[in-house]
């Protein structure tokens, strides 16, 4: 089931998420229907606060950028990847930048600047624990959904003045005022369905 994504504005995207408890056929079908939704909405990645949910929880899939790892060699892990109680143990002191948008902040794309590469331990769908090294693509959206799971957002790393430029469209998608192409719910106004 595609789930409306939450606005930029929405209490639920800056809440500090608590961990997963235990698996259960709810957290599978939740699982499943942020998957749908992350596809539905032709994003990479899907943190649960953005289906406003509380828990400590992200899906990934990077297989659009397939040609990205065919180029680096790298193989890429089967998708999609999902990431419950996930921890960031280690980070390289290497920065890289890269421009990131979000499904909560439609059409708003900016350039930050994170760690290169990290290794995260977590468990997977099946709740086999984890523990693995990201570079590139990979530890880019890894890192922007980690964020998400604590109430994070990557406008929050944009310098003052930057943010200040894009005040005035942060706040037109604050009110519900987002050009985007799936579901989304604003707060205090509800579910917003695509125009067609
Ligand atoms: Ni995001």
């Amino acid at each position: 089931m595609v789930l409306p994504i939450y606005l930029l504005g929405t209490d639920e995207l800056r809440v500090e998420t608590s961990d997963v408890k235990e698996d259960s056929a709810e957290l599978q079908k939740l699982i499943d229907d942020m998957i749908e939704t992350m596809h539905a909405a032709k994003g990479i990645g899907l943190a649960a606060p953005q289906v406003g949910r509380l828990e400590r929880l992200f899906v990934v899939d990077v297989s659009p950028m397939e040609e990205d790892f065919e180029e680096s060699g790298v193989p890429m892990p089967d998708q999609p990847m999902v990431f419950i109680n996930a921890d960031i143990v280690a980070e390289s002191e290497e920065d890289s930048e890269f421009e990131e948008g979000c499904l909560s902040i439609p059409d708003v794309h900016e350039v930050v600047e994170r760690p290169e590469a990290l290794r995260i331990r977590y468990l997977d769908r099946e709740f086999n624990q984890r523990e693995e090294e990201y570079d590139g693509i990979l530890a880019r959206v890894i890192q922007h959904e980690y964020d998400h799971v604590d109430g994070v957002l990557f406008i929050d790393h944009l310098t003052a003045f930057k943010r200040r430029l894009l005040k005035r469209r942060l706040q037109d998608i604050r009110e519900g005022r987002a050009d985007a192409s799936y579901p989304v719910l604003a707060k205090d106004l509800g579910v917003i369905e695509p125009e067609e």
